[in-house]
């Protein structure tokens, strides 16, 4: 699995685990549909009291931030609708973080004071209270310290909730395309190292689950960031699981314009490869700080994806960055490195595309050198000088 440190995870390439320990990793987070129905104290027990899952230890992505109470416990915890009134102030206006396709996102407290974000799901009228549990059940055994961890749900009379760990700095999109501040907080490596966790989520989505899950709505806004801007994906909403015998699944076409994959929009054929293509998108917009569909800029500009194929045709790399990015700016080699990455990611060819785990090979690299240029500089800021013209900066 992926280290729980940042440190170690500077220092030991993460690969695919083997598959037994995968399955031994899932076992806390599993729960039968018979114990939704119990307290939080009993669910605490069943579920193996500390959570014990792939990101116990530090769900922050390493960053030593302390796991909320209720994350501890584990997942499944049935919240009463009173429940919830209280911890959002009776869905108070003042609490509503967003909306989004499927409902609207409150902030709230629980009891024993843990933040979390409770999405009240529209459209809930007719959905059978089997297949809602069935649904969470899928999203709650997902347990990752990429993924946006979900602590229970809600679901009395017509009202559905879900209740995830509460995200403190929201979401990759507002710090890219809201955000009024003249230069981004968003460093290079802050930004590199938001992929390579986005990454490693879909990778473990795709790879480490059996089956399979495919997100089908990587987008900016679907990447939340912690305290420490650790990455973590979220909305599996949309995710559907994918027989592992069948290798496509014909679904209706869901997803956000300018994201979806050509194959994808035409056909409705969806496999995890769309998701590598939006995850390639996702990077062009990180690296650029454009939208993947912009009509206020000029016709040849309008779409990210070509306009950026266009830019690396004309040898233009250095061009495309994001010009709030902070200094320094990246050594050209490692800058046109993630763009190579992100082409080969939005590959019209499915089949062509890398999986997740081979992406997360190639941004190690990357962020491999980045670390011993770090170290460089550390140790004598002439050497790095000397390193950074070897590398190409
Ligand atoms: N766990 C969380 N912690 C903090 N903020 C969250 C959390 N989950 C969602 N939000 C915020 O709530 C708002 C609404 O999210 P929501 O997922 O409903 O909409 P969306 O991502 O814009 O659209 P979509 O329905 O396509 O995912 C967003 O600003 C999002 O950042
Ligand atoms: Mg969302």
């Amino acid at each position: 699995m992926p280290p729980a440190k940042d440190a170690e995870e500077a220092a030991v390439p993460w690969r695919p685990p083997p598959f037994e320990a995968i399955k031994a990793e899932q076992k806390a987070p599993l729960i039968l549909a018979g114990h939704f129905a119990r307290t939080s104290v009993e669910t605490a027990t069943s579920s193996g009291g500390d959570g014990g899952s792939t990101d116990s230890g530090g769900d922050d992505g390493g960053s030593g931030v302390e796991v909320p109470e209720a994350a501890r416990r584990g997942w499944g915890r049935r919240y009463t609708r009173r429940e919830m009134e209280e911890a959002t102030a009776g869905l108070a206006a003042a609490n509503v973080m967003g909306e989004g396709g499927y409902g609207v996102v409150y902030k709230g407290v629980l009891r024993d004071g843990t933040a979390v974000a409770v999405k009240n799901l529209h459209n809930n009228r007719g959905q059978a209270e089997k297949d809602f549990r069935k649904e969470v059940e899928t999203i709650g055994r997902v347990r990752h310290k990429n993924l946006v961890s979900l602590l229970g749900y809600c679901s009395e009379g017509a009202c559905r909730m879900l209740v995830y760990q509460y995200m403190e700095n929201s979401n990759l999109d507002r710090w890219l395309h809201h955000d009024d501040s003249e230069i981004s907080p968003l460093t290079w490596d802050i930004r590199m190292r938001i992929l390579l966790g986005t990454a490693k989520g879909l990778a473990y989505l795709h790879e480490g689950l059996e089956p399979k899950i495919v997100h089908r709505d990587i987008k900016s806004g679907n990447i939340l960031l912690d305290r420490q801007w650790s990455a973590k994906v979220s909305d599996f909403g949309l995710a559907k699981l994918l027989c592992s015998e069948r290798p496509f699944v014909t679904t209706r076409v869901m997803g956000t314009f300018g994201y979806v994959a050509p194959e994808y929009a035409k056909t409705g054929m969806l496999n995890e490869r769309s998701d590598v293509y939006s995850f390639g998108v996702l990077v062009m917009e990180v690296i650029t700080g454009r939208t993947p569909v912009d009509y206020t800029r000029p016709a040849d500009e309008v779409n990210l994806v070509e306009w950026l194929k266009r830019m690396v045709a004309e040898r233009r790399v250095e061009e495309v960055l994001d010009p709030r990015l902070p200094e320094p700016p990246p050594p050209p080699k490692a800058l046109k490195r993630v763009v190579l990455a992100a082409l080969r990611c939005v590959d019209p060819e499915g089949g062509q595309r890398p999986t997740m785990a081979h992406v997360v090979h190639m941004l190690e690299d990357d962020q491999i050198q980045r670390d011993e240029f770090k170290l460089a500089r550390d140790l004598s800021p002439r050497e790095s000088d000397s390193y950074e013209r070897e590398r190409g900066g």
